[in-house]
């Protein structure tokens, strides 16, 4: 099937993952594209947990129709969109996708169409991930230009962001990763535990790493959380608050695809292949 992207507006694609489960993807997601938001840019969130879905739990948001209604023609994308705080529009996470490996042509074409029409009412798409090395994970993140691995100080965390990081660059010829050190006492810590993936990296990978940000463990996190509102709406002056506006403003900064509608393109053909949904782990 051919995709043709006929929109020229260039949409910045950020993916965010972990490997590890619980390090903080979400809370992230949902504070960097507010913080992108504020900042002017047309954001929408893209819930892709394809097991949970984190973001609406954690905005208290219950919608009613996914992505699963767009494919089956029952809606278009706009209709599915949830508002979020800041005007971040919200793709909610689908139900049903593992069906996507499936899709009739009709199907396909409107998943095409869906994200097609998103090109033309966003300038930064932030998607999501769910924790795991699942084929759906390393797929978005593939298809997206920039990749922030989310890493917090434990061993399994470290690990697990290797672990992805290595599977990205050997299956995906992905080559640069931005990391974000979470739930740290104080930058130092942070930036030794940044210094430690860069040298199990640049030992037996060639990837390049940058450090994005060192977002402090902040009990308003978690208490925002209880309240299922985002850091940014209630405690907006937190430490961790005034990290996440300042790694937006960094994300702002970063070079925009080079072809004006290339990287949509790729991103689409990229979550459309069929290997794209499939839920199977892959072996390191
Ligand atoms: N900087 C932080 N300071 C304190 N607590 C935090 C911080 N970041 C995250 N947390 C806590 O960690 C929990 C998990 O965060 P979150 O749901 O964003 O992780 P996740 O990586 O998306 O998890 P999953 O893999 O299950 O999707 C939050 O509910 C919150 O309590
Ligand atoms: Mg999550």
């Amino acid at each position: 099937m051919n995709i043709e992207v006929v929109n020229t507006k260039s949409v910045r694609v950020i993916a965010i993952a972990s490997g590890k489960g619980g390090v903080g993807k979400t809370n992230v997601s949902i504070n960097l594209s507010m913080a992108l938001a504020a900042l002017g840019r047309e954001v929408t969130l893209f819930d892709a947990d394809l097991g949970l879905a984190n973001v609406d739990v954690l905005l208290g948001l219950k919608p009613e129709r996914n992505l699963s209604h767009v494919i089956n023609q029952e809606c278009e994308l706009k209709d599915i969109l949830v508002d979020g705080p800041n005007a971040i529009k919200i793709i909610p996470a689908a139900s049903g996708v593992k069906m996507m490996s499936q899709l009739s042509d009709l199907q396909h074409a409107a998943l095409i169409h869906a994200f097609d029409d998103l090109v033309s009412r966003t300038d930064v798409l932030v998607i999501d991930t769910s924790a795991g090395l699942f084929n759906s994970v390393l797929s978005f993140c593939a298809a997206s230009q920039e990749i922030v691995v989310v890493v917090c100080n434990e061993p399994a965390s470290i690990a697990d962001a290797y672990a992805l990081i290595k599977v990205l660059h050997r299956d995906h010829q992905v080559g640069r990763f931005r990391v974000l050190v979470n739930m740290v006492d104080d930058r130092e810590e942070g930036r030794k535990l940044f210094k430690r993936l860069v040298q199990v990296c640049e030992k037996y990978l060639d990837v390049i790493l940058d450090l994005l940000g060192v977002i402090p463990r902040d009990p308003n996190i978690i208490k925002a959380v209880q309240r299922q509102k985002a850091l940014l709406q209630t405690y907006p002056s937190s430490p961790a608050a005034l990290e996440f506006k300042k790694i937006a403003d960094i994300a702002d900064k970063w070079p925009k695809a080079r072809s004006a509608n290339g990287k949509m393109e790729f991103f689409l053909e990229q979550i459309i292949a069929p290997r794209a949904i499939d839920q199977m782990g892959v072996s390191l």
